[in-house]
């Protein structure tokens, strides 16, 4: 876990630049999206992956979140148009996307590349995709610091129009802790610096 944080003057809390980036770059420059496209978003629900559904959305892309039965509602409330539960539902039964963002890989990285439709690209986070879709495009990134696209992104946050995933909020005094969970946390970590 980082603990890379944008302090917003005037706000409670803070955001973590890297995930909004991350989805920027993943979207924009290596996926190419343009308006009206479908976009798959991996792990819709987690911190990379609310930011792309949220981001794509408003770009006016058609949304289709996938991650556990657990993440429907909180996908669904970022902005997906449907959810594709990777434990119960046919990933492949969601047909041909233009792209996919995948944030989690392994089988369902490979099984990716099979849903992108002819001339789409399969962008991944997690590494080189290791099956390719066969009639399109394949690529791997490591986001990179860019001041223009967190300004848009710090932007999207004040006006409310992007929401950080926050997973927990602990003040200052606990803060070791916090960035040291001894449980899953899905989310980001906030330590509030004020009351
Ligand atoms: N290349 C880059 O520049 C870059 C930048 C940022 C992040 N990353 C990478 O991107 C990945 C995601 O980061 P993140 O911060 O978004 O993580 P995160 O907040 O944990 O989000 C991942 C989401 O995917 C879900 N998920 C993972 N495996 C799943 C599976 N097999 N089936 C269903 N759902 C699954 C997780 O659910 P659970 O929590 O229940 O597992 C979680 O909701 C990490 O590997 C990170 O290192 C890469």
């Amino acid at each position: 876990m980082q603990a890379s944080l944008v302090f917003l003057p005037g706000f409670d809390v803070s955001i973590k630049p890297g995930a909004g980036q991350t989805a920027w770059q993943g979207l924009f420059v290596h996926g190419r999206l343009r308006v009206g496209q479908s976009v798959l978003v991996h792990g819709a629900a987690g911190a990379v992956g609310a930011m792309v559904t949220q981001l794509a959305r408003e770009f006016g892309a058609y949304v289709i979140g996938t991650g556990r039965a657990a993440d429907r509602e909180r996908a669904l409330d970022f902005g997906a148009q449907e959810f594709v539960d990777l434990g119960a539902d046919v990933l492949e039964d969601v047909g041909g996307v233009d792209v996919v963002f995948d944030v989690i890989g392994g089988d369902v990285g490979k099984r990716s590349a099979g849903v992108v439709r002819p001339g789409g690209i399969l962008v991944s986070v997690v590494g080189p995709p290791e099956v390719r879709p066969a009639d399109g495009l394949a690529v791997d990134f490591v986001v990179e610091s860019d001041r223009g696209q967190l300004g848009e992104i710090v932007q999207r946050v004040r006006d409310g129009r992007l929401r950080t995933n926050i997973g927990t909020v602990a003040s200052l005094d606990d803060a070791v802790a916090a960035l040291n969970p001894t449980r899953r946390i899905t989310g980001k970590t906030i330590i509030r610096a004020r009351d």
